[in-house]
């Protein structure tokens, strides 16, 4: 349903040009809710405007429902973007306008009778949840309220493609969710097609099929979503997954932590059962086999699309001799180790 193939974008600056997107390669099926993730700054928001040409690409072709964007004329390529809606960060609402009349703009501009506006906007109003809200101001509603209706405006013009630009950033957690299950809802009700930016992998975890990374410009990493999270290729993607999954140390360790070896003190590591591995068993038998005692300073265990993931923490003392093998004993079944550092042996926790 949208297809990028081998997109550039440069912007030229009065300091030179800037290279946002390199080679960007994407295909997304239809009915696909797919992520792409990255840092600020990694050219999320320049790919995800290229898509529909608000941002022409320096080179490459963006095709979208069948049609190479990149080469149609004006009058064309603004009957194609109709079937291309758009929601926002910061919602991009008219203040003068209520709701209803915010998500009658595009049919507005469009040519639609009333009566034809009313007919698609009601039943949009339902699916949003918005119907007691018809009249409101955007001044009256709350940050949810707000994105709902750029969604629904978005869904007006009865678009196949749905873009969304960091649309829950603004937004609390809570809030956050509501917006994705209503996205999801969305793309099951209406069959759209989904291309979402954002820099949370919570987002990506609640409500993807399949999700890239983007760094520097460029995707580095691509995979079904469950699969991601079990399999990470990168150390970006390791890092994000982390990012998701773990609090911080605790304030002592972390305080104390030392990035080498030094006498005295014992490893801190972060151990990634990615395969179903049990983790109970496993730590109790190397605590056993080896001697070793065993802080952990903190596990988490996600399901993600049918897949489990654990992630733990924890602090390893004991006999130095004892430390490696059993290292290697946790590796040799499978689960990767990390060592994020050492703490001198006498940090109580
Ligand atoms: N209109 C522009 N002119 C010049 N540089 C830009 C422009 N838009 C974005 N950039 C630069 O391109 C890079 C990617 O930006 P952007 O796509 O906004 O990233 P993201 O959305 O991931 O934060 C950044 O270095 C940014 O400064
Ligand atoms: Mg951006």
């Amino acid at each position: 349903m949208i297809t990028l193939e081998h997109v550039h974008k440069n912007y030229t600056t009065s300091k030179g040009t800037i290279p946002a997107l390199r080679d960007i390669n994407i295909h997304v099926n239809p009915g696909e809710i797919f992520g792409i993730i990255g840092k600020s700054g990694a050219g999320k928001s320049s790919l995800i405007r290229c898509v529909n040409l608000l941002e022409r690409p320096s080179s490459g072709k963006i095709i979208v429902a069948n049609e190479e964007l990149t080469t149609l004329s004006a009058a064309k390529l603004r009957a194609a973007r109709r079937k291309i809606g758009m929601i926002f960060q910061h919602f991009n609402l008219l203040s003068s306008r209520n709701v209803y009349d915010n998500i009658a703009l595009p049919l507005e501009l469009a040519g639609h009778t009333h009566k034809q506006m009313e007919d698609t906007i009601m039943p949009l109003l339902e699916l949003t949840h918005l119907t007691d809200k018809k009249m409101a101001y955007p001044a009256q509603l709350s940050g949810g309220q707000k994105q709902r209706v750029a969604i629904a405006r978005a869904l007006a013009s009865k678009p196949h493609v749905l873009l969304s630009d960091e649309a829950t950033s603004a937004l609390d957690p809570e809030t956050t969710l509501t917006i994705l299950q209503l996205l999801k809802n969305i793309r099951d009700t209406l069959n759209l097609t989904i291309l979402l930016i954002t820099h949370e992998m919570s987002v990506i975890k609640s409500c993807c099929d399949r999700v890239a990374i983007l760094q520097e410009g460029e995707l580095i990493e691509e995979n079904e979503v469950g699969e991601f999270f079990t399999h990470p290729k990168t150390e970006v993607a390791k890092n994000f997954i982390a990012s998701s999954v773990l609090q911080h140390l605790p304030a002592a360790i972390e305080r104390h932590l030392l990035a080498l070896e030094q006498p005295d003190t014992h490893p801190i590591l972060r151990l990634w059962f990615l395969q179903g591995t049990a983790t109970q068993p496993i730590i109790s038998e190397i605590s056993r086999q080896f001697n070793l005692h065993i802080n952990i300073l903190q596990a988490n265990v996600e399901y993600i699309k049918n897949h489990a993931m654990g992630i733990m923490m924890i602090a390893l003392r004991g006999e130095n001799a004892k430390i490696q093998p059993a290292i290697q004993y946790l590796k040799e079944r499978s689960v990767q180790v990390e060592v994020v550092g050492y703490v001198p042996n006498d940090i109580a926790v």
